[in-house]
């Protein structure tokens, strides 16, 4: 009787050869990447099916030994032939126990620590620790903002070295399109604004016809289904550089400013933006812009509020993108005092009150317990703004090379989503989804 068999064995490989983040320690979702998991069935016809004293061969992997060519054929034998075999003693053959590794000479011979949890189980393989991963990143978690000016070329910026301000009707549709393909749909639009136009009162920001509305009008065009983002503040048209109108004396005019917010907001939402950003810090501004939306037929309409924007250093760079430094002074009278944590949540009632949708907290990265407590004080969505010191100071370690760019890129993203964040706003969003995507630029 022939007396040999195999249960053939299929090896499931996940082959992720072009990203040099490690995925395995990281990512949740490769959306676009079906040619990364590959399944390589090692089924591979045996020549060597018998062997004399066993039953069976039973073989993990035709890799094992090296010597054989892979898994025995099935001999057709009932379970209960199996069984029997066994019960009369024929154990069918299986890869022996395996050695104890070998330490390095050396090494102190101790009694094991008694110990009845040992957390690095958990972290052995890959695979264990893919399992066990609490938090996924994803590009359908970016939102990319983009810096447009009215120019035809695409100029780069400085201090955010891979931006550019990008002409409107090229440079931006392209840059759209290119973050599309990874499954980044989601842009805020950012306007450098000609001197010319700024003015104390910033009236431009209401210009059905000006650079913002023009844009979400030429994008929806192209891109019926993208999400676009706009900022509401006047700070890109306002001659003082602030986000509010300035009186004599220097202070910002709280009501008068959201009386021009809401006509800003109103603009682009007819223009077609999807989700209004008011980013000014303004007292009361979410509730009136919601009223200002409704009453003109916008319902539809969502409200992103930077609900915790600090007086932050970090927006060095984002100023010289858009020439927005203020004139004079600082902006510590609206945006927040970097020192304050539960002011925060004075801020989140306020906005989750007046009607608010999405909550934001920015900057990101060093302000991460604002957005665990954002998370865990209000069911909204949270939305975290990596700003632009963040980013710069990223590419420049990089350039100099004192860090790795492209893996603290992600890591400090998938810390923005560990702590809470839904969505971030982040000028690596394409970058970032390449890599996601397996890609390499
Ligand atoms: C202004 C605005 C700023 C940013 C976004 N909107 C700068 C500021 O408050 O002065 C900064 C974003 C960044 O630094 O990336 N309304």
């Amino acid at each position: 009787m022939l007396m040999a068999s195999a249960i053939a064995n299929a090896q499931f490989t996940i082959i992720n050869p072009s990203s040099s983040f490690d995925s395995h320690g990281y990512i949740g979702l490769r959306p676009t990447q079906p040619s990364n998991l590959k399944l390589s069935s090692n089924r591979t016809t045996s020549t060597n099916l018998l062997r004399p004293l066993h039953l069976f061969a039973v073989r993990a992997s035709d890799s094992h030994n090296g010597n054989h060519a892979g898994p025995l054929h099935k001999l057709g034998l009932s379970d209960a032939e199996c069984e029997a075999a066994v019960v009369a003693g024929n154990v069918p053959e299986a890869p022996p126990v395996p050695p104890k590794p070998a330490s390095p000479v050396g090494t102190p011979v101790v009694p094991s620590l008694p110990l009845n949890r040992r957390p690095r189980r958990n972290r052995r393989t890959p695979a264990l620790r893919e399992a066990f991963q609490e938090t996924t990143i994803s590009p359908a978690n970016f939102v990319y903002p983009l810096f447009i000016h009215e120019g035809e070329e695409d100029t780069p910026i400085g201090a955010m070295p891979g931006c550019y301000r990008l002409g409107w009707r090229h440079g931006l549709v392209q840059e759209v399109a290119k973050a599309r393909d990874v499954g980044v749909n989601s842009v805020v639009l950012f306007p450098k604004i000609p001197d010319a136009l700024k003015s104390p009162t910033g009236n431009e920001a209401y210009n059905d016809n000006g650079l913002v509305p023009r844009s979400i009008r030429l994008l929806k065009d192209k891109f019926p289904d993208l999400v676009i983002y706009t900022d509401v503040a006047l700070d890109p048209y306002s001659s003082d550089g602030h986000d509010g109108i300035v009186r004599e004396d220097g202070v910002i005019m709280n009501d008068e400013t959201v009386h021009q917010l809401c006509k800003q907001a109103v603009s682009q939402a007819r223009a077609g933006a999807d989700v209004v950003s008011p980013s000014d810090m303004m007292d009361g501004r979410v509730g009136a812009m919601r009223a200002a939306l409704d009453a003109e037929g916008f319902h539809h309409v969502s409200i992103m509020s930077y609900t915790a924007k600090y007086a932050s250093s970090f927006y060095g760079p984002f100023r010289e993108a858009l020439d927005s430094n203020p004139r004079f002074g600082d902006k510590k009278t609206y945006q927040m005092n970097p020192a304050n944590y539960r002011e925060a949540l004075t801020e989140m009632r306020e906005d989750e009150s007046e009607g608010a949708d999405i909550l934001l907290v920015k900057p990101g990265l060093p302000y991460l317990d604002i957005i665990r407590l954002l998370r865990d004080n209000s069911p909204l969505p949270i939305a975290a703004y990596q700003v632009s010191g963040e980013y710069s100071m990223i590419k420049a370690g990089g350039a100099l090379k004192m860090i790795d760019e492209e893996k603290v890129m992600m890591e400090s993203l998938l810390c923005l989503r560990r702590a809470g964040a839904d969505i971030i706003l982040t000028y690596f969003a394409l970058q970032a989804a390449r890599s996601l995507c397996g890609e390499k630029r």
